[in-house]
């Protein structure tokens, strides 16, 4: 099968620098959407798919968003003299034997089960089968409308701007999409003409040229308005975004998640759950985000790239980034791990901790007010309040390592490079910067003395 995407529009009411294509929904720019859609059509119809993307305005940057996608082959439109210039840039991209599926790079919704079953009515199995996805629309201004004879028979497509008061009153509109033989396509838009009101090559006059040449063109009406949405602004964006993460929550409820509210939650990227998970309020998840059985994350959390083990529960507002965590364990209030980090099963990380670049052993703790950075921490140690890892010294990192059962007191300052030993307790307020013995407690800090006959100075009078 061959798949053309149309990506070459300028989108010039996004007003923006950035593609329209490249624009995100749901974490992944809109063309993403579009291919992924395109792949799972080919999945589903066991048929290798062609996929050939218009380029035009930022050409560049989307192909380099795109680079390592190998299936993807990128043609060039310039000047952009329309959606049927365009598909015509493809042609010679295009296999004559398959049927040809057009879609647009900025209608990111549309589902592979409504393609297939535009494929299905449209009788690729001929390969002469042509077929339109329309949709009814209560406001259809600014669509192609589609004109039909009495028997309802489709017979073409007319543009708003070119459309007579009688074809403007019509409710059913081109979404654009649509499927054709491939060797009639071509031949069809090589003898376009850009005699209308936009003075463009229109994708839509094929219609036309399939019916005169005595072919029906099948219409299938999108059941579900929101999947065939376009974006041209950034309104548009923000309304298809709403939709794509309610259709996220309810897959997930779906999968036995419990969601305090499915409309305050958004997920840019993957997330995979696992039985009775339980989600607050105002959550972003982002990137690839597994959450395993019975985990419960509280409210207003940013969670990228983590695995969140069996039991473990978040409480509200931590950022945590590419943090690989253990069963039963409780993050947060107010927890942030920056990239690298291991916490193992039954390990606390509290309130305004930051640890980055670390591993914790089993059931270890660093309830309140620490930095842990680049340190290897093991199994039932207690960072105290106020802990520093001083992993830094101005220029390189060092690292830290704290072995099992350590305590170390409240405001201490570990400066790396260093190894804490087994069972040592640093004393609180301690600064230590050389090996800290085993099983003994180490205190680094200025001995306590009181001023015997100590006098607070008084005001001078006078
Ligand atoms: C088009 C259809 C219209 C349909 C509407 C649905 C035509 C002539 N009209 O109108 O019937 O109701 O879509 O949204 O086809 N593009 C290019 N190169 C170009 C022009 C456009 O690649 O030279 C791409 C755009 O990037 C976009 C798509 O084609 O992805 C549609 O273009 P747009 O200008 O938005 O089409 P409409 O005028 O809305
Ligand atoms: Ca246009």
């Amino acid at each position: 099968m061959n798949i053309v995407i149309l990506a070459a529009g300028q989108g010039k009411r996004m007003r923006s620098a950035l593609p329209k294509v490249l624009h995100p929904l749901a974490g992944k720019p809109m063309l993403a959407h579009v291919l992924a859609t395109a792949r799972a059509l080919a999945a589903k119809k066991a048929v290798p798919a062609r996929i050939v993307v218009v380029i035009g305005h930022g050409a560049e940057a989307v192909r380099a968003a795109f680079a390592a996608e190998t299936d993807v082959q990128f043609v060039l439109q310039e000047p952009q003299l329309g959606t049927g210039h365009a598909v015509q840039q493809a042609a010679p991209r295009l296999d004559d034997a398959e049927p040809t599926l057009v879609l647009y790079g900025d209608v990111p919704l549309l589902r592979a089960g409504t393609l297939e079953r535009l494929l299905a009515t449209a009788g690729d199995a001929r390969h002469e089968g042509v077929g339109l996805l329309t949709v009814r629309l209560t406001d259809p201004c600014g669509y192609g409308r589609i004109v039909r004879d009495w028997h309802g028979n489709v017979l073409k497509i007319v543009e708003e701007r070119d459309a007579s008061a009688d074809e403007r009153a019509i409710d059913e509109v081109n979404t654009g999409i649509l499927v054709a033989p491939t060797a009639r396509l071509k031949r069809w838009l090589a003898g376009l003409s850009a005699d209308n009101a936009q003075r463009e090559y229109y994708l839509t006059d094929v219609i036309a040229q399939a019916v005169a040449e005595g072919l029906h063109v099948a219409a299938v009406a999108a059941e579900d308005a929101d999947e065939v949405l376009g974006v041209n602004s950034q309104a548009q964006l923000a309304q298809l975004e709403r939709v794509a993460q309610r259709r996220i929550a309810e897959r997930l409820m779906q999968d036995g998640v419990r969601l305090a509210d499915p409309a305050r939650l958004d997920v840019r990227g993957e997330l995979t759950v696992g039985a009775d998970v339980f989600i607050d309020v105002g959550n972003v998840f982002e990137g690839r985000v597994a959450l395993a059985d019975g985990v419960r994350i509280g409210p207003n959390n940013v969670i990228r790239d983590c695995s969140i083990g069996a039991g473990t529960e978040v409480l509200g507002f931590c950022y945590l980034e590419r943090a690989a965590i253990g069963a039963n364990a409780r993050i947060g209030p107010f927890a942030r791990t920056r990239p690298d980090v291991k916490l193992g099963d039954d390990v606390h990380i509290g309130n305004f901790v930051e640890v980055k670049n670390s591993t914790f052993g089993r059931g270890s703790k660093a309830n309140h007010l620490a930095y842990v950075g680049d340190a290897t921490v093991g199994s039932r140690v207690n960072i105290g309040a106020g802990t520093v890892v001083a992993n830094y010294d101005g220029a390189n990192k060092h690292h830290t390592v704290i072995e099992d059962d350590v305590h170390t007191g409240s405001n201490s300052v570990l400066v790396a490079p260093i190894t804490v030993g087994a069972g040592a307790t640093v004393g609180a307020g301690s600064t230590v910067s050389r090996q800290v013995p085993a099983g003994k407690l180490t205190v680094a800090r200025a001995r306590q003395t009181t001023i015997e006959g100590w006098k607070r100075p008084t005001k001078k009078s006078g």
